[in-house]
């Protein structure tokens, strides 16, 4: 949940335009709060959401959020689109309001997404010293053979980014289905890892990011906001 943060003094003397030095006696005057509480420290830090008022005026108030939606096939991980319809279409105008998207899912994927208006949050979803495990659930059109175990745990050389995949986890669940563990997000990685064995991919779920599971009472197109324990456990 890290936002970008900076120290109360320097907060305060940017936004009223005054001198450190006035802002110190404010403090010391008890006229300044940080999420309602009296603040006194110049070294207090405070991020885009804390909010800070100052002789009873409000100098700051955002609020975080973060929701998860259950994205149907079919709908674009965009804000705006021209030919489809879009995750934000689904939240609606108001709701929607300053979210963007932490990892997007192709148009025909769907499952877990996750939006927020907090961009530390989702940057560090994303780095990849942060090893963060995404589960899919994918169906294919040929059958899955042990071959494919081996391969994508020994990750697939990408000749366009120059990169090799870090290890994938797949293990068969039967036939054409697999259960997927990745910690990276690659264009179409899932896509591109099985059609090296030109196995198309008929369907592709994503049940899971770190520790925030797709609620099964969530109906494809519902969102609901996250609790705190997901947000915690989410929080770098
Ligand atoms: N990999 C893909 O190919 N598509 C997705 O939507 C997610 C991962």
């Amino acid at each position: 949940m890290a936002a970008k943060r900076s120290r109360l003094d320097r907060f305060i003397s940017s936004k009223l335009r005054v001198k450190r030095g006035d802002v110190r006696l404010m403090l010391a005057r008890g006229i300044v709060t940080v999420d309602g509480i009296t603040a006194r420290d110049i070294h207090q830090q405070v991020n885009e959401f804390s909010t800070v008022v100052c002789d009873n005026t409000v100098l700051q108030e955002n609020t975080a959020r973060y929701l998860m939606l259950y994205k149907p096939a079919g709908v674009v991980s965009a804000t705006k689109d021209l030919e489809h319809p879009t995750v934000m279409d689904l939240l609606g105008g108001e709701s929607s309001s300053g979210l963007h998207i932490a990892g997007r899912l192709d148009l025909h994927s769907t499952g877990l997404l996750l939006l927020t208006n907090n961009g530390e949050w989702s940057s560090a979803l994303s780095l990849p010293q942060n090893n963060v495990e995404k589960i899919y659930r994918v169906e294919v059109a040929k059958p899955i053979t042990d071959d494919y175990v081996t391969a994508f745990a020994a990750g697939m050389y990408f000749a366009y980014e120059d990169i090799t995949t870090r290890p994938v986890t797949l293990r068969i669940v039967s036939e054409y289905v697999a259960e997927l563990r990745l910690v990276e997000g690659r264009y179409h990685q899932i896509k591109r890892m099985f059609g090296r064995f030109r196995n198309p991919v008929v369907s592709l779920h994503r049940v899971s990011i770190g520790p925030v599971c797709l609620d099964e009472n969530l109906q494809p197109g519902e969102s609901r906001e996250l609790t705190d324990k997901e947000i915690h456990l989410t929080s770098f």
